[in-house]
């Protein structure tokens, strides 16, 4: 498929700049490349792509000497690696005669290369560069969600691009592209099914899948992707012919070894394991005794002698919650598991941590998990897949919520303790630690069902690159490469961008309380939808306020698992942020915040405005309809109308259930139902 839905942010259009164009024809009429292996192989592929599309040219490969672009591996050019840069760092030097990529090892390069291509993207000089990077992040990683029928859990954009009807899918092109859209953005590593592992799924750890894994896992090895599995913990009794899982048992110990053995055999830089054990229903060490310090181990052991390691998720709570017990609170549950087993971790474990407490709610404060434990391995998850967000229906452009999370201020080692400099493992020695993503991809042609939900996608991996950039650079950035260069629509989608996730948290559950959401599906209102149910997800109204006390003094006590002075910024009611103070605090509807507003004008006044906002975000699409092509137009604007009719039942829903409960009138005396 080669269509503008299709090709993402690596469009490369054609350039009509006419300096531009004779600038980059002359360095692309002699390219010489330094290196020999997959990786280097798709350095030519992608450039051939590239310099066809933007120039109507070919690449002029030469091995002489007075290339204009040389692209090398520094170990294979017999130079110092790039002195200052980390492995996967690399240099772009240009002095006008030639141009130089050294990457400190061939996934650098190639990163190098997609840095140069980025620019020409954006019609930039590169006459005269001098350009320095490397990942601040060493972990950069994507789940897929994928299970084996072709289905996707939390999936908006169609089917799997990775299996079909119980198998994995013959023609493997788009897995190809999908390898280089991540590679485009430094992803290094990816997980491709289901973090729960159906019973046949258990299986891709056996010879009827390896096979077939071991081709996916050779694609994305040519762009410096490594491959992982999401494993099963009961495997052993699943798909052995043991009785336990207990991961001190030694017949479970040996049946892991020799399976990751066999594993290697099938693919020998095999990334290792990711593990939802313990967690809605998911098999673990639990069922023995055993903690997940032990569980996790016992697999790391086995993955040791290779090199792999063992992803461990924190996403461990108890689903099966009385809702008359106001004492368990599902926010605690993260940290009371796993802080107490600090130090008892291997090193090849590393523990994947939600970036807030609940799960991936439109607003939620960032997890006291990330960074308190200071001797065990921790990546940050965050979900560009629009669960509790839209459905990529709705706009949503989620950098900003995540650019949030980095900046926040753990205090773990005194100020400055940031959640951007815990994952990278500035504060603690960590061996590995990065940042990972649910991915929100499919087989739609667009890949995110929204087309501009594809922003998500680019945006993770920028901001897991360097979690410095800002949000508006890295939206005009893949604006730049995505659409047409035209100041307008430049400035209208990005607006349009910038405000979404204020929109959509206006219309949706108020002041950080969450989880107002239809029951499974996630999309929608339904108040009381979970409010009597067994997840541990409550908003507590009655007719006299609303919100959950996690406070010291009179509530749950989550506030205690945070540092100061944040600790006491939440716990205190006059400290506490607005935009959380549900999430913290039950308060009387009449309670001011610190807006000045009532916590009951608030809610009216939100979501009458977020319905306005919607109204306002499809007037601004439809002035780009001259301008873009029409299937993107069509796809963006069809959508624009579903999130309409969202946000009004929202709106209504919301507002007429608060005026119910409270009694109390809108002071604008609009309509309520
Ligand atoms: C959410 C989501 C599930 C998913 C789970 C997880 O609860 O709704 O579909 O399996 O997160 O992260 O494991």
């Amino acid at each position: 498929m080669d269509t503008k839905m299709y090709n993402m942010w690596l469009q490369y259009d054609s350039i009509n700049n006419q300096t531009l164009r004779e600038q980059y024809t002359e360095f692309f009429s002699k390219v010489r490349l330094i290196g020999n292996s997959e990786i280097f192989d798709s350095i030519k592929e992608e450039l051939e792509i590239a310099v066809d599309k933007m120039l109507q040219q070919k690449v002029g490969w030469t091995a002489s000497d007075d290339a204009k672009i040389v692209i090398a591996n520094s170990s294979d050019w017999n130079i110092k690696a790039v002195e200052g840069l980390n492995e996967e760092g690399y240099t772009i030097v240009s002095n006008g005669n030639q141009l130089k990529i050294i990457g400190n090892s061939d996934r650098g390069a190639l990163y190098g290369v997609f840095h140069l291509l980025r620019m020409m993207q954006m019609q930039e000089s590169i006459t005269t560069l001098s350009i320095k990077e490397q990942p601040t992040n060493p972990f950069r990683m994507i789940n897929q969600w994928d299970n084996l029928d072709g289905s996707v859990e939390r999936g908006y954009s169609g089917n799997s691009i990775f299996y079909e009807n119980g198998k994995i899918v013959e023609d493997k092109t788009r897995i190809k592209d999908y390898a280089r859209f991540l590679s485009s953005v430094g992803i290094n590593a990816i997980s491709i099914n289901n973090v729960n592992v159906w019973e046949e799924e258990t299986y891709f750890i056996t010879k009827k899948y390896l096979p077939e894994i071991a081709e996916i896992a050779s694609i994305f090895r040519g762009y410096g992707l490594q491959l992982y599995l999401s494993i099963n913990f009961a495997s052993p009794i699943a798909i052995g012919d043991l009785e336990t899982a207990d991961p001190l048992d030694g017949s479970v110990k040996n049946w892991w070894k020799d399976k990751v053995r066999e594993i290697y055999d099938f693919i020998p830089d095999f990334g290792g394991f990711v593990v939802k054990a313990d967690s809605e229903h998911r098999p673990g060490p639990f069922s023995y005794d055993r903690d997940h310090a032990d569980g996790s181990n016992m697999l790391a052991e086995a993955l040791e002698p290779f090199d792999g390691k063992v992803i461990w998720r924190c996403f461990v709570y108890n689903c099966l919650q009385d809702w008359r017990d106001r004492s368990t609170d599902r926010a605690r549950a993260a940290y009371d598991h796993f802080k107490p087993l600090d130090g008892r971790f291997h090193s090849n474990v590393i523990l994947q941590i939600k970036n807030g407490p609940m799960d991936f709610q439109v607003r939620e404060p960032v997890s006291p998990l990330i960074g308190a434990m200071s001797e065990t391995n921790q990546m940050m998850e965050l979900q560009i897949a629009q669960e509790y967000t839209g459905h990529q229906i709705d706009l949503c452009y989620l950098i900003p919520q995540w650019k949030e999370v980095f900046s926040f201020d753990t205090y773990i080692q005194g100020e400055g303790s940031t959640i951007e400099k815990i994952v990278a493992g500035q504060i603690h020695p960590y061996r590995h630690s990065g940042v990972v993503a649910v991915s929100n991809i499919g087989n739609d042609e667009n890949w995110t069902g929204h087309t501009l939900a594809q922003a998500n996608l680019y945006g993770f991996g920028r901001l897991a690159w360097n979690p410095s950039l800002e949000s508006e650079t890295i939206a005009k950035e893949w604006l730049k490469q995505t659409f047409p260069q035209n100041n307008d629509v430049e400035q209208t989608i990005l607006d349009m961008l910038m405000s979404s996730w204020p929109i959509y948290e206006n219309y949706n559950a108020p002041l950080g309380v969450g989880w107002m959401v239809t029951t499974h599906l996630h999309y929608g209102p339904s108040i009381d939808g979970y409010e009597y149910s067994r997840w541990g997800t409550y908003h507590f109204a009655d007719r006299d306020g609303m919100g959950v006390d996690r406070t010291k003094e009179t509530g749950t006590g989550y506030t205690e698992q945070y540092e100061e002075p944040n600790r006491s910024m939440y716990n205190n009611l006059d400290t506490c942020p607005d935009e959380l103070l549900l999430f913290f605090h039950h308060v009387p509807y009449k309670h001011t915040l610190k807006s000045g507003k009532t916590v009951i004008q608030h809610i009216y006044d939100t979501h009458f405005e977020g319905y306005e906002q919607v109204l306002g975000l499809q007037k601004k699409w439809d002035q780009l309809e001259r301008v873009l092509d029409e299937e993107r137009f069509n796809n963006v604007k069809e959508r624009l109308e579903r999130q309409r009719l969202n946000a009004r039942e929202w709106r209504d829903q919301i507002n007429t259930y608060f005026y119910r409960k409270s009694g109390i009138a809108d002071e604008k005396n609009r309509t309520i139902y």
